[in-house]
């Protein structure tokens, strides 16, 4: 907005010079031709240097997603979805991003379909695409700060996306007459064209329509659900900044169930409606969760909050921004109090993942291992100090029994990235640190880190800072170690140790 008022601004100094030396009669005004083209000279030579932007954002751990050159403000996906089974869809991604450089080119990260046509500020552009980059050029450059709109429509079916950093699925999955869609890390490019790196995050506007009887479940707020007869368009706004892998919409028939926390954030939950009455379950706690978590880390930082639950069968969750996702495996019957540490995990990521987000993959502890030691204050909340010691000594031993299915945290292999160690070796970390620095140093260090990053993006460093300036005390050495150390360090204050 900024930049194209100074647009604005400088287009109107520029005629206003040109005018007034074309009106000139009068001689004090030199109104030679230099005087006119020193005015106009600048432009055309930014569009001579516009170089063509980066087809990655920098990540240390996956040099290739997310592109360089400009950020985006705001996605609009327009998607008519014509046979669920299949993903058949059409649709149109609209996106308003502003210029970071003078671009002769930019890529976008995309995967599959046909592209029907791609423009940019309402004129055809030229595009090719190779692997995940679509490279799109722009009839004229685009100017460092210009803001600028590129529409890409298209046809297809979601192909099935295989993720680098985790051997899973990911993107919108057909689960026979249903879909769902999550995307941690590198998915979103199988269903959108995106700037897909936490990095660049913008707000979202959905438009979804689906065959009657479908329904559809997608991140923010339903603003508009439009009876077109055969099919219905479902509206949601996600006003809040978010990072492009939270981007979800699922398709499904569902019941939707809707509550308010005591603290007066709003909920909505939707199950499959043939979701058996039991697995709502875990999920009834929510509102207590929010209030809690709302009050150790600082409030809720967005406009709702919900779970989608899927009666089908696959074994994860993500904490989608304003929505997390589970499919019927996650729900443990034999264990409804273990099922709702992960419904707590996952509520507990909209603070730490999705507020606060990683600025390189790398980082990916400050999410699960922050996650993971919810989990543990959630018990503490509940039952007492006793019985979080007893949570972080079971998973202490875990990570001590096991070893080869735990990394140290701040090194996760990267064709491993959601490795146990991220989640339990760095949940103890948080706890290792409360050790450290005492109860009221380490709280008010979880309340400034979010209070200082929530809406952007943190690294390790920005945290170990703040950990250092809120206890006074030095804490390089102690993340090192607890970070980087081939074997778990010890907890002297709670013997646990390994040989
Ligand atoms: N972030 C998820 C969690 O809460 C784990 C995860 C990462 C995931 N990538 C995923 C789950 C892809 C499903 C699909 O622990
Ligand atoms: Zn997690």
């Amino acid at each position: 907005m900024k930049n194209k008022m100074q647009m604005v601004l400088a287009c109107v100094l520029i005629m206003f010079v040109v005018v007034a030396c074309g009106q000139t009669s009068s001689p004090s005004v030199p109104s030679s031709p230099a005087a006119v083209t020193a005015v106009i000279v600048p432009e055309v030579e930014a569009e001579v240097q516009a170089d063509p932007g980066a087809s990655g954002v920098g990540d240390s751990y996956y040099p290739g997603f997310g592109n360089g050159g400009y950020d985006v403000t705001h996605y609009t996906l327009d998607i008519a979805v014509t046979d669920v089974s299949s993903g058949k869809l059409t649709a149109i991604t609209t996106i308003e991003a502003t210029a970071t450089q003078d671009l002769l080119s930019f890529n976008l990260d995309f995967i599959g379909f046909k592209i029907v046509s791609i423009t940019v500020n309402d004129v055809t552009a030229d595009y090719s695409r190779k692997g995940q980059e679509l490279v799109i050029t722009p009839l004229k450059p685009l100017l460092n700060g210009q803001s600028f709109t590129t529409v890409v429509r298209y046809t297809g079916s979601p192909e099935v996306m295989q993720s680098v950093a985790l051997p899973v699925q990911t993107g919108w999955i057909i689960a026979e007459n249903r879909s769902f869609v999550l995307s941690e890390p590198d998915g979103s490019a199988g269903f959108y064209p995106v700037n897909d790196h936490p990095l660049d995050k913008a707000t979202y506007t959905f438009h979804v329509t689906v065959p009657e009887p479908f329904e559809v479940a997608a991140n923010g707020v339903l603003t508009e659900t439009l009876d077109n007869g055969d099919t219905t368009t479902f509206t949601f706004e996600l006003r809040d900044p978010m990072a492009s892998y939270l981007a979800t919409i699922n398709i499904d028939k569902f019941e939707v169930e809707e509550m308010e926390s005591e603290g007066g954030i709003p909920i909505r939950n939707y199950y499959s409606s043939d979701l058996p009455e039991e697995a709502r379950k875990p999920f009834a706690r929510q509102g207590e969760m929010l209030d809690y978590f709302s009050e150790i880390y600082g409030q809720y930082p967005f406009e709702v909050y919900g779970s989608m639950v899927m009666n089908t069968e696959f074994e994860s969750a993500l904490e989608n921004q304003t929505l997390s996702i589970y499919g019927i495996d996650m729900i443990d019957y034999d264990d409804m109090e273990g099922t709702e540490l992960t419904v707590a995990h996952e509520l507990a990521h909209q603070w730490f993942g999705d507020s606060v987000s990683v600025a390189d993959w790398s980082d990916i502890w400050l999410n699960e291992g922050f996650a993971t030691y919810s989990e543990g204050l959630w018990t503490e909340h509940l039952d007492g100090r006793e019985a979080l010691d007893d949570w972080v000594k079971f998973q202490y031993a875990e990570v001590a029994t096991y070893p080869e299915y735990y990394t140290s945290p701040g090194k996760p292999p990267t064709d491993e990235l959601f490795n146990g160690g991220v989640y339990v070796w760095g949940g103890l970390t948080l706890h290792a640190l409360r050790l450290e620095i005492g109860d009221e140093a380490f709280f008010e260090t979880l309340k400034t880190y979010f209070a200082l990053y929530k809406n952007g993006n943190a690294t390790t460093d920005n945290f170990i800072a703040v950990a250092e300036h809120v206890s006074g005390k030095e804490l390089n050495e102690f993340f090192d170690l607890w970070l980087y150390s081939e074997k778990i360090p010890p907890i002297p204050e709670m013997g646990l140790g390994v040989e």
